[in-house]
């Protein structure tokens, strides 16, 4: 499953993310920069933000209550489209997603 992860800059690192996997982890243990993770994804750091395509939001599974509750708490701006990525999970429907990383987790 294609994710292509944006830095700020507006490059791009595309990952193929196994079904499955949510897009935090994929990112750490790619390499990328700008997703921390440093929970593990236990939904209580809020260093794995993102911001998710706006065409595509409504594809995903809606955050649940925690999650819009650590989203208060995330270090960059937060968007209308802001995520927690380890709430994210991979799978088919989400090929080609693109999500946009923050200029700072902390
Ligand atoms: Fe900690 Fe997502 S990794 S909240």
């Amino acid at each position: 499953i294609r994710i292509h992860y944006v830095d700020p800059d507006g490059n791009t690192t595309t990952l193929n993310v196994p079904d499955g996997q949510n897009l935090m982890q994929a990112a750490v243990q790619n390499g990328i920069d700008g997703i921390v993770g440093e929970c593990g994804g236990s939904l209580v750091c809020a260093t794995c933000h993102c911001y998710v395509d706006p065409a595509r939001l409504s594809e995903l599974n809606p955050p649940t209550e925690e999650e819009l509750e650590l989203l208060e708490e995330v270090a960059a701006q937060r968007k209308d489209n802001s995520r927690l990525s380890c709430q994210i999970k991979a799978s088919a429907a989400l090929d080609n997603l693109s999500i946009t990383l923050p200029e700072t987790q902390y």
